[in-house]
């Protein structure tokens, strides 16, 4: 094991940099940021096998910074990682690693238009003037479609570049749409669905480290997708009751001692809770309980 701390970039500024702070300390990885500071070192203890310093950075730098190795794991979008090309290998240069999706932040890239636009396929942009912060995704997505344009690079503002007379179109990511609903624009075609990911560099020296904080972060959100629902059933509709709630693997049934009733204990995804207790009602079943799980290994 290198003496030399572990480091984890995440973003310094935003709703990212509570996301990923509150995911880091639901693990275990807890910290103080010092004002402005670039740098904290996580606590000592708590299990975690060698020093740990959070560093904190601008999301978008944090790919290419993984991939040159100025930190060992990051917290960034998948957006960014394909921006930055870091997805892929080069000469000398091998890819970064996504380790896993970290279930937010999700959005979509998206070629706008205004909504009195006649343009109607990718073909029609030809020649026409895109404003966008993702550059290469965007030629990419342009060349897969034979269509040349005037590519105007920005770092933000996207949105009113058409009405500002520099854009004819938009590459810009798109979560609930009321940023284009605002802009009087339409998505003409999606290039592709993100969401915040952990990123890893391949030749980090802290490989067992790095493992231990993917699998510490895995079972946070594997705990925040799901509810332990508790219930218990009449025997003869166990079956059917299993079926609605299978569990994560398979649920945990013990009989009670009221003769012909069982007691169930079940993973539930958090979306469909609801609509599973109301059918395991309809069954017959009863003291049906949900409780938060904080976190999990399975
Ligand atoms: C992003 C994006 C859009 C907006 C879309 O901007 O660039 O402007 O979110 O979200 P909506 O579909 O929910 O309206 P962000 O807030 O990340 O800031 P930015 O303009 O600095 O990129």
């Amino acid at each position: 094991m290198s003496n030399e701390p572990l480091r984890i970039g995440v973003p310094s500024k935003g709703r990212l940099s509570e996301l990923a702070a509150e995911l880091l300390a639901d693990a275990g990885l807890k910290y103080r940021r010092q004002d402005r500071d670039l740098f904290a070192r996580v606590k000592a203890g708590g299990g975690l096998d060698g020093p740990i310093d959070v560093t904190f950075l601008r999301t978008d730098d944090i790919p290419v910074l993984c991939a040159e190795g100025a930190i060992d794991i990051g917290v960034t979008g998948s957006d960014l990682v394909e921006e930055a090309g870091v997805n892929k290998a080069v000469a000398d240069r091998p890819a970064v690693v996504t380790r896993m999706p970290l279930s937010m932040g999700g959005c979509r890239l998206a070629v706008c238009v205004p909504d009195a636009s006649p343009v109607v396929t990718p073909k029609d942009l030809a020649g026409d003037r895109i404003a966008t912060s993702f550059p290469h995704v965007t030629r990419a997505y342009l060349n897969s479609h034979g269509v040349s344009c005037h590519i105007v690079e920005l770092t933000g503002s996207v949105e009113v570049m058409i009405a500002l007379g520099v854009a004819d179109a938009i590459v810009d990511l798109v979560e609930t749409g009321s940023t284009l609903a605002a802009n009087k624009l339409r998505i003409l075609d999606t290039i592709g669905s993100y969401e915040t990911v952990l990123i890893q560099n391949p030749a980090t020296k802290h490989g067992a480290l790095c493992d231990q904080i993917a699998r510490r972060i895995e079972g946070v959100i594997i705990a925040r997708g799901y509810s332990l629902l508790e219930y218990n059933v009449p025997e003869e509709s166990l079956a059917e009751a299993e079926k609605i709630t299978p569990g994560f693997s398979s649920p945990t049934v013990n009989r009670l001692e009221e003769q012909g009733w069982c007691a169930v204990r079940a993973m539930v995804k958090r979306g469909e809770v609801i609509g599973v207790m109301e059918r395991l009602e309809k069954l017959g079943a009863r003291a049906i309980l949900e409780t938060a799980i904080k976190n999990c290994r399975l």
